[in-house]
């Protein structure tokens, strides 16, 4: 397992932090932009479903990067699909400035099961930041809903979100581990 990680995740970030600058993004325009988005992921950005993501304080390369891939169908998902093809490139690049501009969400979660996340969670830190902030194209998990990152786990285990490094990494993980990662980070 642990050589497992260790060349994932040197593979991984060999290829990952040689990706482009953010643009000069406008987060006025975006602000403007995102009236179509607060029905669903919350005034600035901090979600009040369970299942939805909250979206303030979240990496600006990873949410263009996820709107792209909604509008190709990358990433599939019914809602973001419509949405996302209706987005220029101009406007990812500002709802992302004005999204990742935001304070982070805080999520409520289950403070046992949050505990007993604890300890595998360091083999996450790696990748997505000591705080679980995120980097780049790597996500920040911090204060994200549980359900929602449960959802998503799940999604990558069973292969209907593609990213070779998470499925790589749910696929060693139990349903007990995936309730207790995502009640971890959702409290962090
Ligand atoms: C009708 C509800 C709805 C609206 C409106 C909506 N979204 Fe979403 N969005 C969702 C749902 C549901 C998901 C989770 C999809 C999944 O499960 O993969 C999502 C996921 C996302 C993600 C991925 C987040 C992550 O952490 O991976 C981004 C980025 C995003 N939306 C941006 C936007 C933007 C920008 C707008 C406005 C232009 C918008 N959404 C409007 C429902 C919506
Ligand atoms: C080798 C690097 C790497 C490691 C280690 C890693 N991740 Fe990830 N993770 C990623 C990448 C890259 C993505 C973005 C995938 C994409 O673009 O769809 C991601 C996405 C995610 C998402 C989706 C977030 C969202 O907003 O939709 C979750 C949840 C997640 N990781 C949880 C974890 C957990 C929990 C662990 C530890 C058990 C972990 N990751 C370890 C690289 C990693």
């Amino acid at each position: 397992m642990l050589s497992l990680k260790q060349s994932l995740l040197s593979s991984f970030l060999l290829t990952a932090f040689f990706t482009l600058p953010a643009s000069a993004a406008d987060i006025a325009a975006g602000e403007l932009k995102s009236g179509s988005c607060v029905g669903c992921h919350g005034q600035k950005g901090i979600s009040g479903n369970a299942q939805w993501p909250s979206l303030a304080a979240q990496q600006p390369a990873y949410l263009v990067n996820q709107l792209k891939a909604f509008k190709s169908g990358n990433r599939s998902n019914t809602m973001m699909q419509a949405i996302a093809t209706n987005l220029s490139n101009e406007d990812m690049d500002n709802l992302a400035a004005y999204f990742s501009s935001q304070k982070p969400a805080r999520a409520i979660s289950d403070p046992t099961l949050a505990k007993s996340g604890e300890a595998s969670a360091s083999m996450c830190l790696g990748c997505h930041g000591l705080s679980a902030e995120g980097k780049g194209q790597l996500p920040r998990l911090a204060g994200q809903h549980p359900g929602y990152l449960e959802q998503q786990l799940n999604n990558f285990k069973g292969g209907l979100r593609k990213s070779g490094p998470m499925q790589a990494i749910t696929a060693n993980l139990s349903e007990t581990d995936i309730k207790a990662l995502a009640a971890y980070f959702g409290a962090r």
